[in-house]
């Protein structure tokens, strides 16, 4: 009896450190928040600003739609997180585009330096149109805890052909029906802008997304477009509420979603998942040595058992971790489609081969390993 409650010390005190606060990650458990809740911020993204990490998140309830909105919690070294409230509430207004009952997913806010304004987008689809709106929405904030202002949504990049495209393919849209889906023909037409077209003049279709910003500030939105065939990587406008034009397509056909992007030594990498609704399946990595591409697939990054499912689990963001040295954490959501409220979220270090990001699965570690 004695010999179990020392163990039990040993490892309360191991896992929740001196103060009761938790102290390392747990991929998969249960997270609970400074209250003693469980965190709520699915599909999320992070910002750090001024010493301060802040954490964004879907609120989910027990079915996927938004009924509450983005939630946001702050926290000094990543493992204690502190509820500061919603950042972006939905509306009661039944005419707004974020009325209770549309979906928000997949939240990132990014700092503008020049506006001195905090921006946040997320996939916005209308109530009552399941995913055919495919849009993306933006709002603004004073405080990296909000309450965010929304502005407005778009279907990005109207009017504009990809900076990818050759002259030949900017022509206008003809129906095909007899183009067989996943055939030979259909490959080289959706490359050579198939959807783009189709979408031209209306803008294009925006659902699973991520932001990133440069080194420069020039800050990019990345999503799932082209029925989720293709992911577009666009520039934002100098205060990040409006797109430029200057956008490229890539992995046509890929199928990816989840898209998360960072830099590392001067390169950048793309995580993203495939396309298979909430369940699981297997990860997908890029390189490249501009943001315009060329971007060259490296593959799975997962290695080990669970590996062929990113260990139950689908791509949310990259963080760059401040003030360690080459320290990137991969961050996951493993969703729940029954009780989404009870979606996990799976951390996980990344670790490099060579110039290739690998990912194992850890149930517990933390940044000093
Ligand atoms: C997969 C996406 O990654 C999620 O964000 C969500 O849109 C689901 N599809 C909906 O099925």
């Amino acid at each position: 009896m004695k010999q179990c409650l020392i163990t039990l010390a040993l490892v309360l005190t191991f896992s929740w450190g001196v103060q009761g606060q938790k102290k390392a990650f747990e991929p998969g458990e249960l997270w609970l928040d400074t209250d003693g809740t469980h965190i709520n911020a699915h599909g999320g993204g992070l910002l750090y600003d001024q010493g301060y990490y802040y954490w964004y998140g879907e609120h989910k309830d027990h079915n996927s739609l938004a009924q509450v909105g983005v939630n946001v919690y702050r926290s000094k070294d990543l493992y204690t997180w502190e509820k500061k409230g919603v950042a972006l509430a939905v509306s009661e207004d039944p005419d707004s585009e974020i009325t209770s009952g549309c979906v928000m997913e997949r939240p990132k806010v990014i700092y503008n330096e020049k506006t001195d304004k905090y921006v946040m987008w997320f996939h916005l689809e209308l109530k009552g149109m399941g995913y055919a709106a495919a849009k993306t929405g933006v709002a603004i904030s004073d405080t990296p805890v909000g309450p965010f202002e929304y502005i407005r949504s778009y279907n990005p990049n109207k009017g504009k052909w990809p900076m990818n495209f050759n002259d030949d393919w900017k022509k206008d849209y003809v129906e095909n029906p007899s183009l067989e889906w996943w055939s030979d023909p259909w490959y080289k037409e959706v490359k050579e802008g198939l959807f783009v077209k189709r979408d031209f003049n209306k803008g294009q279709m925006a659902r699973d997304m991520t932001l990133f910003v440069d080194d420069d500030n020039k800050a990019y939105h990345i999503y799932s477009s082209e029925e989720n065939l293709t992911l577009h990587i666009a520039e934002l406008a100098d205060d990040y509420l409006s797109f430029t034009g200057k956008y490229i397509t890539l992995a046509p056909a890929g199928h990816n979603e989840a898209p998360t992007m960072f830099k590392r030594n001067g390169s950048y990498y793309m995580i993203t998942s495939g396309c298979t609704g909430w369940d699981p399946n297997a990860a997908r990595s890029f390189k490249s040595e501009s943001i315009w591409g060329p971007w060259e697939p490296l593959g799975n990054p997962c290695i080990g058992e669970g590996a062929d499912l990113t260990f139950n689990s689908q791509s949310t963001y990259v963080l760059k971790v401040e003030g360690v040295e080459d320290r990137y954490i991969f961050m996951a959501d493993r969703w729940n489609p029954k009780n989404h409220i009870d979606g996990r979220y799976v951390w996980l270090p990344i670790q490099w081969d060579g110039d290739r990001p690998i990912l194992e699965w850890k149930g517990r570690w933390n940044l000093e390993d």
